[in-house]
Protein backbone atom coordinates (compact mmCIF):
# COMPACT_ATOMS: atom_id res chain seq x y z
CA UNK A 1 0.00 0.00 0.00
CA UNK A 2 1.27 3.59 -0.43
CA UNK A 3 1.56 5.90 1.64
CA UNK A 4 0.59 9.10 0.83
CA UNK A 5 -0.36 8.45 -3.07
CA UNK A 6 -2.99 6.46 -4.20
CA UNK A 7 -2.09 3.40 -6.27
CA UNK A 8 -3.50 5.22 -9.49
CA UNK A 9 -1.36 7.98 -8.70
CA UNK A 10 1.63 5.73 -8.66
CA UNK A 11 0.63 3.87 -11.68
CA UNK A 12 0.33 7.44 -13.38
CA UNK A 13 3.92 8.40 -12.00
CA UNK A 14 5.33 5.58 -13.44
CA UNK A 15 3.01 5.68 -16.80
CA UNK A 16 3.20 9.56 -17.51
CA UNK A 17 6.60 10.73 -15.24
CA UNK A 18 4.86 12.45 -13.03
CA UNK A 19 1.33 13.49 -10.71
CA UNK A 20 -0.16 16.10 -9.33
CA UNK A 21 -1.55 17.90 -7.51
CA UNK A 22 0.02 16.21 -4.06
CA UNK A 23 -2.02 18.23 -0.66
CA UNK A 24 0.78 18.76 1.60
CA UNK A 25 -0.15 22.15 3.52
CA UNK A 26 -3.05 24.38 4.37
CA UNK A 27 -2.99 27.54 2.20
CA UNK A 28 -2.50 29.12 5.71
CA UNK A 29 0.88 27.04 6.21
CA UNK A 30 1.96 27.94 2.79
CA UNK A 31 1.54 31.46 3.26
CA UNK A 32 3.74 31.39 5.89
CA UNK A 33 6.56 30.23 4.43
CA UNK A 34 5.83 32.52 1.73
CA UNK A 35 6.31 35.47 4.28
CA UNK A 36 9.39 33.86 5.76
CA UNK A 37 10.88 33.44 2.49
CA UNK A 38 10.45 36.77 1.56
CA UNK A 39 11.75 38.24 4.65
CA UNK A 40 14.93 35.84 4.13
CA UNK A 41 14.79 37.87 0.44
CA UNK A 42 14.07 40.91 1.76
CA UNK A 43 17.28 40.66 3.98
CA UNK A 44 19.58 39.99 0.65
CA UNK A 45 18.18 43.49 -1.05
CA UNK A 46 15.45 41.71 -2.27
CA UNK A 47 15.94 38.71 -3.33
CA UNK A 48 17.52 36.13 -2.63
CA UNK A 49 21.59 35.32 -3.43
CA UNK A 50 22.36 32.67 -6.01
CA UNK A 51 24.81 31.06 -3.29
CA UNK A 52 21.60 31.12 -0.49
CA UNK A 53 19.35 29.92 -2.81
CA UNK A 54 21.86 26.17 -3.78
CA UNK A 55 20.60 23.93 -1.44
CA UNK A 56 19.16 26.95 1.43
CA UNK A 57 17.76 23.98 3.66
CA UNK A 58 21.98 23.45 4.67
CA UNK A 59 21.55 27.04 5.85
CA UNK A 60 18.24 27.61 7.03
CA UNK A 61 16.63 24.78 9.92
CA UNK A 62 12.94 25.78 8.32
CA UNK A 63 13.62 24.31 5.02
CA UNK A 64 15.97 21.59 6.67
CA UNK A 65 12.34 20.33 8.32
CA UNK A 66 10.76 21.22 5.10
CA UNK A 67 12.78 18.54 3.62
CA UNK A 68 12.03 16.02 6.01
CA UNK A 69 8.36 16.82 5.65
CA UNK A 70 6.02 13.52 6.22
CA UNK A 71 4.01 15.47 3.74
CA UNK A 72 6.14 15.07 1.23
CA UNK A 73 8.46 12.31 2.00
CA UNK A 74 5.78 10.21 1.88
CA UNK A 75 5.08 10.28 -1.60
CA UNK A 76 8.53 10.09 -2.38
CA UNK A 77 8.85 6.99 -0.46
CA UNK A 78 5.74 6.14 -3.07
CA UNK A 79 7.90 6.29 -6.11
CA UNK A 80 11.70 5.88 -4.45
CA UNK A 81 11.25 3.62 -1.78
CA UNK A 82 12.13 4.37 2.15
CA UNK A 83 16.08 4.97 2.00
CA UNK A 84 15.87 8.16 0.93
CA UNK A 85 18.30 11.01 0.42
CA UNK A 86 17.97 14.70 -0.52
CA UNK A 87 20.17 15.71 -3.12
CA UNK A 88 19.44 19.26 -3.89
CA UNK A 89 16.79 21.93 -3.43
CA UNK A 90 16.01 25.91 -4.12
CA UNK A 91 13.88 28.07 -5.27
CA UNK A 92 12.10 28.74 -8.88
CA UNK A 93 10.86 32.53 -8.12
CA UNK A 94 9.53 34.26 -10.95
CA UNK A 95 8.97 37.75 -10.09
CA UNK A 96 5.37 39.18 -11.53
CA UNK A 97 5.80 40.13 -15.59
CA UNK A 98 9.35 38.29 -15.13
CA UNK A 99 10.96 37.51 -18.55
CA UNK A 100 12.70 34.50 -16.44
CA UNK A 101 11.41 31.17 -18.52
CA UNK A 102 12.83 27.53 -18.52
CA UNK A 103 13.88 25.61 -21.43
CA UNK A 104 12.66 22.25 -22.12
CA UNK A 105 15.16 20.01 -20.67
CA UNK A 106 16.38 16.40 -18.39
CA UNK A 107 16.89 17.47 -15.06
CA UNK A 108 19.93 13.81 -15.44
CA UNK A 109 21.24 15.95 -18.26
CA UNK A 110 24.05 17.40 -16.42
CA UNK A 111 23.53 15.82 -12.66
CA UNK A 112 26.40 13.00 -12.96
CA UNK A 113 24.02 10.92 -11.18
CA UNK A 114 24.38 6.88 -11.80
CA UNK A 115 20.43 5.88 -12.66
CA UNK A 116 17.30 8.28 -13.04
CA UNK A 117 15.79 6.95 -10.40
CA UNK A 118 15.77 10.39 -8.79
CA UNK A 119 12.28 12.29 -8.53
CA UNK A 120 11.78 16.37 -7.57
CA UNK A 121 8.99 17.34 -5.15
CA UNK A 122 7.86 20.78 -6.70
CA UNK A 123 6.13 22.75 -4.03
CA UNK A 124 4.09 25.56 -4.74
CA UNK A 125 4.57 28.47 -2.03
CA UNK A 126 2.53 31.04 -4.33
CA UNK A 127 0.00 29.89 -7.52
CA UNK A 128 1.10 28.10 -9.89
CA UNK A 129 -0.81 28.43 -13.12
CA UNK A 130 -0.57 29.07 -17.16
CA UNK A 131 -0.41 32.29 -16.67
CA UNK A 132 2.29 32.89 -13.64
CA UNK A 133 4.41 30.60 -15.50
CA UNK A 134 3.50 27.07 -14.28
CA UNK A 135 5.82 24.10 -15.18
CA UNK A 136 4.56 22.33 -18.40
CA UNK A 137 5.66 18.58 -18.63
CA UNK A 138 5.38 16.16 -21.69
CA UNK A 139 3.93 13.11 -20.33
CA UNK A 140 5.80 9.63 -20.96
CA UNK A 141 9.10 11.40 -21.89
CA UNK A 142 10.62 10.13 -18.69
CA UNK A 143 10.76 6.95 -20.49
CA UNK A 144 13.34 8.24 -22.58
CA UNK A 145 17.05 7.51 -22.50
CA UNK A 146 19.20 10.87 -21.99
CA UNK A 147 18.93 13.47 -24.99
CA UNK A 148 21.29 15.45 -26.13
CA UNK A 149 21.11 19.12 -24.80
CA UNK A 150 23.16 22.22 -25.63
CA UNK A 151 24.19 25.22 -23.52
CA UNK A 152 22.70 28.38 -24.80
CA UNK A 153 23.61 30.52 -21.42
CA UNK A 154 20.57 32.74 -22.73
CA UNK A 155 20.24 35.11 -19.99
CA UNK A 156 16.69 34.88 -19.14
CA UNK A 157 16.78 31.25 -18.81
CA UNK A 158 17.12 30.25 -15.45
CA UNK A 159 18.75 27.12 -15.79
CA UNK A 160 22.32 27.04 -14.93
CA UNK A 161 23.55 26.72 -18.44
CA UNK A 162 20.78 27.64 -20.27
CA UNK A 163 20.43 24.07 -21.49
CA UNK A 164 17.66 23.40 -24.30
CA UNK A 165 16.69 19.49 -25.36
CA UNK A 166 18.17 18.89 -28.95
CA UNK A 167 14.84 17.04 -30.19
CA UNK A 168 12.07 18.75 -31.33
CA UNK A 169 9.41 18.87 -28.66
CA UNK A 170 5.66 18.28 -29.21
CA UNK A 171 4.23 21.16 -27.31
CA UNK A 172 0.51 20.54 -28.10
CA UNK A 173 1.15 17.08 -25.75
CA UNK A 174 2.66 19.35 -22.90
CA UNK A 175 0.44 19.45 -19.71
CA UNK A 176 0.24 22.56 -16.95
CA UNK A 177 1.17 21.83 -13.89
CA UNK A 178 -0.76 23.88 -12.19
CA UNK A 179 -1.04 23.76 -8.41
CA UNK A 180 -2.08 26.02 -5.35
CA UNK A 181 -0.26 27.17 -2.39
CA UNK A 182 0.86 24.27 -0.39
CA UNK A 183 0.48 21.52 -2.91
CA UNK A 184 2.92 19.84 -4.80
CA UNK A 185 3.96 18.05 -7.90
CA UNK A 186 6.30 15.13 -8.37
CA UNK A 187 8.47 14.96 -11.48
CA UNK A 188 11.03 12.26 -13.19
CA UNK A 189 14.28 13.52 -13.63
CA UNK A 190 14.50 12.13 -17.12
CA UNK A 191 10.66 13.77 -17.84
CA UNK A 192 10.89 16.51 -20.43
CA UNK A 193 9.73 19.83 -18.92
CA UNK A 194 9.97 23.72 -19.16
CA UNK A 195 8.63 26.63 -17.71
CA UNK A 196 7.39 30.07 -19.89
CA UNK A 197 7.79 33.56 -18.44
CA UNK A 198 5.36 35.23 -15.57
CA UNK A 199 2.43 37.40 -17.27
CA UNK A 200 0.19 37.73 -13.81
CA UNK A 201 0.65 39.80 -11.72
CA UNK A 202 1.90 37.63 -8.55
CA UNK A 203 5.10 36.56 -7.99
CA UNK A 204 5.48 32.63 -9.16
CA UNK A 205 7.45 30.63 -6.26
CA UNK A 206 7.86 27.10 -6.26
CA UNK A 207 10.53 25.31 -3.82
CA UNK A 208 11.75 22.38 -6.19
CA UNK A 209 14.10 19.26 -3.92
CA UNK A 210 15.67 16.66 -6.05
CA UNK A 211 15.71 12.97 -3.93
CA UNK A 212 17.70 9.88 -4.76
CA UNK A 213 17.48 6.24 -3.12
CA UNK A 214 21.06 5.41 -1.23
CA UNK A 215 21.82 3.45 -3.90
CA UNK A 216 21.86 6.10 -6.56
CA UNK A 217 25.87 7.65 -7.37
CA UNK A 218 27.49 10.05 -8.40
CA UNK A 219 29.38 9.73 -11.59
CA UNK A 220 31.44 12.69 -12.29
CA UNK A 221 34.41 12.15 -10.26
CA UNK A 222 33.71 14.68 -7.76
CA UNK A 223 32.75 13.00 -4.36
CA UNK A 224 29.29 14.03 -3.33
CA UNK A 225 27.13 15.32 -0.37
CA UNK A 226 23.47 14.70 0.32
CA UNK A 227 21.32 15.12 3.35
CA UNK A 228 19.28 11.31 4.93
CA UNK A 229 16.16 12.20 5.22
CA UNK A 230 14.46 8.92 5.62
CA UNK A 231 15.43 5.23 6.24
CA UNK A 232 19.28 4.21 6.16
CA UNK A 233 22.10 4.73 3.95
CA UNK A 234 23.47 1.31 3.81
CA UNK A 235 25.70 2.07 0.54
CA UNK A 236 27.72 5.54 1.94
CA UNK A 237 28.28 7.30 -2.06
CA UNK A 238 27.11 10.56 -0.50
CA UNK A 239 29.03 12.24 2.32
CA UNK A 240 26.07 12.83 4.60
CA UNK A 241 25.25 16.63 5.74
CA UNK A 242 24.41 17.64 9.16
CA UNK A 243 21.28 20.26 9.79
CA UNK A 244 22.30 23.57 10.72
CA UNK A 245 22.12 24.78 13.80
CA UNK A 246 20.69 27.80 13.53
CA UNK A 247 19.99 30.44 10.91
CA UNK A 248 23.37 30.63 8.51
CA UNK A 249 25.28 29.09 11.74
CA UNK A 250 29.02 29.89 10.88
CA UNK A 251 29.78 26.11 10.67
CA UNK A 252 26.58 25.58 8.60
CA UNK A 253 28.17 28.42 5.88
CA UNK A 254 31.16 27.06 5.86
CA UNK A 255 30.22 23.56 5.01
CA UNK A 256 27.63 24.79 2.94
CA UNK A 257 30.83 26.38 0.58
CA UNK A 258 32.40 23.23 0.64
CA UNK A 259 29.43 22.05 -0.91
CA UNK A 260 28.59 24.24 -3.09
CA UNK A 261 31.96 24.38 -4.34
CA UNK A 262 31.56 20.42 -5.79
CA UNK A 263 28.06 20.67 -7.05
CA UNK A 264 29.66 23.49 -9.25
CA UNK A 265 32.18 21.55 -10.23
CA UNK A 266 29.72 18.48 -11.07
CA UNK A 267 26.94 21.03 -12.50
CA UNK A 268 29.39 22.79 -15.09
CA UNK A 269 31.71 19.67 -15.68
CA UNK A 270 32.24 20.18 -19.74
CA UNK A 271 30.57 23.51 -19.96
CA UNK A 272 31.17 24.59 -23.09
CA UNK A 273 32.60 21.19 -24.31
CA UNK A 274 30.44 18.29 -24.96
CA UNK A 275 28.70 17.37 -21.34
CA UNK A 276 29.75 13.70 -21.01
CA UNK A 277 26.59 12.82 -18.97
CA UNK A 278 24.17 15.59 -18.82
CA UNK A 279 23.46 18.02 -16.03
CA UNK A 280 22.08 21.33 -14.58
CA UNK A 281 21.71 23.21 -11.51
CA UNK A 282 18.67 24.78 -12.15
CA UNK A 283 18.43 26.08 -9.02
CA UNK A 284 18.63 29.77 -9.29
CA UNK A 285 16.04 32.50 -8.30
CA UNK A 286 15.56 35.38 -10.56
NI1 LIG B 1 14.07 20.88 -14.47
Amino acid sequence: MPRRLSAAQVDSYRRDGYVFPVPAFTGAEASEMRRRLEALAAGEGGRLSKRTNQKPHLLLPWLNDLIRHPALLDAVEDVLGPDLLCWASGFFWKPPHDKGFVSWHQDSTYWGLSKPDVTTVWLAFSPSTRASGCMRVVPGTHLLDQVAHRDTFAADNLLSRGQEIEVAVDESKAVDVTLRPGEFSLHHVRIVHGSEPNRSDEPRIGFAIRYLPTDVRQLSGVRDSATLVRGTDAFGNFDLEPRPASDFHPDAVALHAQMLERQTAILYAGAKVKPAYGQSKEIRVS
